[in-house]
């Protein structure tokens, strides 16, 4: 906002005004300023000590109106900015129904691979981060300008969909099939393996099924769409209760034939090597086991798959960025993958990356399993609302659609709580602390938005002519205005690092400041002006609160 001002009035020789406008930083100590400029990265070019560099520029600047005081310390250059200037910026922010809207991304296109789920197994808990953290990604690429292209690779090929045949053909039935859905699936598929423990011979049947969906065999594959059928149907109920969309599920078997050309290539560039039959890619060199490629039997792998998936979405795609949001799990897979590809000359190999997140567990007790082992996302979710519509009901705010509500605070919880945290961190979730209306949750940014709805609604619509900004001018406006300010840089920051999470942060701290506001001063009932001022900026907070919350998938009902 006042970068772009203040980087006009400042002089480094050989960097343009738009330049430095990028690189302001918030200080860490805000009590040094509102917007600090990092000197250390002129000191190669200029061959200066950044705390020079910080002196000369600031003798250098030739000031503008909204800054009050520039203070050189440590290599840095900071700037208070003036009040009325701020609360200016926070009035003109409040028209702003989509904040940190902007066209940065224009003409860049970004894939993110996420969710990918497998086929005939269960949507449990451990998809949960994936699956939020790519959808928070994708909706705030999108805010940002850029093309999304959401990617769900789907596990839908190998030879446990021969097992999963097996076990239907001798354990299952359509009827129950379509009763039980993917939990029937799965206790086939349990069942297959604890049969199959006592009778080798099982084995020898469920490869030659696969083989039979290999080779097209007609009920072979009829068998196979139908479990995918039946898999998708049931994890799209979920997709839709955490409002999540894909614009692409090509699956792993959807590169059947695309991977012989990459295969070609490995071997004419000397890549692909023998060892006991398989064909590798020996990655010794760069401290990595061999990447393995094609079976001694001729089956490609899961990383096969991959190589011909990375092809396949340049070619398609263009893409600027690949991003794959996959548990840290998986951390030597992509290492592999993404060596394998740069050696065979792919030059987007450089811009895939790996988006990786730890591990969702419950806390003891809080859940028992349908199946002994998996925790299924389906029940989390209908638990959390349970819980949710009892709270809900205990308060009886006035007209509160019960069932609706409870579902966007329920569902909001479980989905906010993986977007709490940086993504590599493993987190325990218990539901009472991620109901819980007064911490840092889904519900308490949900009830400060609710609050600021009712206010707006008690107040009135507001003339912007008779605004008075001595009505926030005080300590708790100033934060609530700076953190409204502040909105788009995090946007544009969990963007950059894939950290979903510094939005859900800030918008905690943006409802933490207006709850204070709200404590400290009457909005409604101010004296005319001041209060026109106080319904401004609480407009603004429910902006950001809103279009923070929609960014990362959550529901901001209007009451509750
Ligand atoms: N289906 C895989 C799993 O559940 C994740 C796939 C991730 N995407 C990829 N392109 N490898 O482990």
């Amino acid at each position: 906002m006042f970068e772009k001002e203040i980087a006009q009035a400042i002089k480094i020789d050989g960097v343009t005004a738009a330049e430095i406008q990028e690189m302001f930083e918030i200080p860490k100590d805000v009590s040094l300023g509102d917007l600090a400029l990092p000197c250390f990265k002129f000191a190669k070019a200029l061959r200066k000590s950044p705390t020079m560099i910080a002196e000369e520029i600031k003798n250098g600047f030739s000031g503008v109106d909204c800054v009050t005081e520039v203070n050189a310390v440590g290599g840095y250059l900071n700037f208070k900015i003036n009040e009325k200037a701020i609360l200016s910026q926070l009035v003109e922010l409040s028209k702003n129904e989509e904040p940190a809207l902007s066209d940065e991304g224009k003409g860049k296109t970004i894939c993110i691979d996420y969710s990918s789920v497998n086929i005939a197994k269960p949507f449990h808990i451990g998809h949960l981060s994936t699956t939020v953290i790519g959808g928070a990604l994708y909706r705030i690429f999108k805010h940002l300008g850029y093309d999304v292209v959401g990617i769900n690779h789907l596990g839908d090929w190998g030879t446990q969909f021969g097992k999963m045949i097996v076990a239907y053909k001798k354990w299952g039935n359509k009827d129950e099939v379509l009763k039980g859905g993917v939990l029937e699936l799965n206790r086939l598929y349990v069942k297959y393996h604890q049969e199959a423990e006592k009778d080798a011979k099982l084995d020898d049947e469920a490869r030659a099924w696969f083989k039979k969906i290999e080779d097209k065999d007609k009920e072979a594959t009829e068998l196979f769409l139908w479990f995918k059928e039946i898999t998708l149907k049931e994890v799209s109920k979920i997709y839709d209760r955490l409002k999540i969309k894909f614009d692409s599920y090509n699956g792993e078997s959807f590169y059947n034939d695309k991977m012989q050309p990459c295969l070609d290539v490995l071997k004419e560039k000397g890549l692909l090597v023998e060892s006991e039959g398989a064909k590798v890619v020996n990655l010794d060199a760069y401290d990595m086991p061999p990447c393995l490629l094609v079976k001694g039997d001729g089956a490609t792998l899961y990383a096969t798959r991959d190589i011909a998936a990375a092809y396949y979405r340049a070619k398609t795609y263009d893409f600027y960025k690949c991003l794959y949001v996959v548990a840290y799990q998986q951390n030597l897979h992509f290492k592999q993958l993404f060596k394998v590809l740069e050696l065979m000359g792919f030059e987007k190999a450089k811009d895939m990356e790996h988006i990786a997140f730890g591990m969702v567990s419950l806390e003891d007790g809080a859940m028992k399993t349908r199946l002994g082992r998996v925790v299924w996302l389906s029940d989390v979710l209908d638990k959390a609302v349970e819980k949710a519509r009892t709270i809900i009901e205990e308060k009886k705010t006035e007209g509160v659609d019960v069932e609706k509500t409870a579902e966007s605070v329920g569902v909001g919880a479980v989905v906010f709580s993986a977007l709490w945290n940086n993504r590599i961190k493993d987190i325990t979730f218990s539901f009472d602390k991620v109901l819980n209306f007064d911490g840092e949750t889904a519900p308490y940014v949900q009830y400060t938005h609710a609050r600021c709805c009712s206010v707006l609604k008690k107040g009135g619509d507001v003339d912007y002519s008779l605004i008075d900004l001595n009505g926030i001018a005080n300590d708790e406006g100033i934060a609530v205005a700076k953190s409204v300010i502040g909105f788009a840089d995090a946007v544009k920051k969990a963007a950059e690092t894939r950290e979903p999470c510094v939005v859900t942060r800030h918008i905690v701290d943006l409802a933490e400041k207006f709850n204070k506001f709200y404590i400290c001063h009457k909005i409604v009932t101010a004296k005319d002006g001041e209060k026109e001022a106080r319904l401004t900026l609480t407009k603004a907070v429910k902006n950001v609160i809103a279009t923070g919350l929609g960014l990362l998938g959550i529901d901001a009902p209007d009451a509750m």
